[in-house]
């Protein structure tokens, strides 16, 4: 049945089997026209089939080799912070009205969105929420309380009020703000114009178990402010602006354990003469803190320590349209926004 065995070795076979002279009987010389071709195949396939698998294998491990690096960076902190502890941080921010405003939070939003387990408390200066200011924060993803407190009389405008508020809020509301999953929680107040660093957050503001203290650039009318640390603990501060405080630190520089806060009533007065008018050192006092008290944060290395927060602040814009009418007596028109949302 010659038919059959043709149909076996397939077509092109057949044609190599009928020009190698097996025209009388493919049955019978197929085995000798067709038969070696077909085991040299077969050993060749073992032979390289070796060499595909070990390429199959290797383009799989460089595959998975570079969709790790493919990752973008801001999750792998994510990741480590799971082997940590799940403090809810809970960070607040005066906000005020001003030109550069919507930018700030814009930035600031975009940063505190990497973060997880954090509720952020906006208290906006002044008399109602303001509708952009809120789209900023749903969009965040981040949960958040945003409330309105316009500064009251006798305090100073610089955001005391609002932080001051915030602290209530946060008493008073505890269990709202930690949810179920979460026992403990620290507070940080982050100013709307400052730069951080994703790794203030999950890396030192997370771990602070009473009193954390750590470096702020471009602040107290020098490069950095930093706690100085000597075998661990800190009894004094690497600052240029009054440093006799006993706690010389700018708002970006501390964070206190939520249990600092609900164990004491303290909240921003309307002046701190210990602190030569800055706020810092009246509140951390007052919450019954001392320097012992104080865990810093990065200071580890010798050299190239890194800084996680950077006081800046975003310039005012030079709006040509107000500084030709700044010598006028009449108010100067407002101006033009071409139907967008600019807080002018
Ligand atoms: C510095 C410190 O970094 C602040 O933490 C501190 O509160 C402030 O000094 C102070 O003197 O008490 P600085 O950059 O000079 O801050 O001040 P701003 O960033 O202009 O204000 C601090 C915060 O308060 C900001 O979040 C700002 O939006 C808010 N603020 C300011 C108001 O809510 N209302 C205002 O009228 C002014
Ligand atoms: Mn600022």
């Amino acid at each position: 049945m010659p038919g059959n065995t043709i149909k076996v070795f397939g077509d092109k076979l057949e044609s190599q089997a009928l020009q190698k002279g097996c025209e009388e009987d493919i049955e019978k010389h197929c085995r000798r026209c067709i038969g070696k071709p077909t085991m040299r195949t077969l050993n060749k396939l073992r032979k390289y089939g070796i060499y595909v698998l070990f390429f199959m294998l290797l383009f799989a491990m460089v595959f998975q080799f570079s969709a790790d690096l493919r990752q973008p960076a801001y999750p792998v902190f994510k990741m480590a912070e799971t082997n940590g502890t799940n403090r809810m941080i809970i960070v607040v921010t005066p906000t005020y009205k001003r030109m550069t405003r919507i930018p700030d939070m814009l930035r600031m939003a975009n940063t505190l969105s990497h973060v997880k387990d954090l509720h952020w408390i906006v208290v906006e200066d002044g008399n109602r929420t303001i509708p952009a200011v809120e789209e900023i924060l749903k969009r965040s993803n981040l949960p958040y309380t945003y409330m309105a407190h316009k500064t009251a009389v006798g305090y100073p405008r610089r955001g005391w009020y609002q932080r001051t508020m915030a602290l209530k809020f946060i008493r008073s509301n505890t269990s709202q703000i930690l949810g179920k999953e979460h026992e403990e929680g620290v507070v940080y107040f982050g100013d709307d114009d400052n730069s951080y660093d994703i790794r203030l957050f999950t890396e030192y503001i997370r771990n602070v178990k009473t009193l954390g203290i750590w470096a702020v650039g471009l602040v107290g009318g020098t490069v950095v402010e930093a706690p100085k640390v000597i075998d661990g603990k800190v009894n004094a501060f690497n600052v240029k602006w009054n440093p006799k405080r006993r706690f010389a630190v700018d708002m970006a520089g501390f964070a206190v354990n939520l249990k600092v806060v609900l164990n004491s009533d303290a909240v921003f007065g309307t002046s701190c003469k210990r602190g030569g008018g800055a706020p810092e050192t009246c509140l951390l006092e007052d919450m019954g803190l001392e320097r012992e008290d104080i865990e810093p944060f990065g200071h580890e290395k010798e050299k190239d320590r890194e800084i996680f927060v950077w006081h800046t602040k975003t310039s005012t814009p030079n709006i040509a349209q107000a500084k030709k009418n700044a010598n006028s007596t009449k108010p100067a028109p407002p101006p033009e926004t071409y139907g967008y949302f600019v807080e002018v």
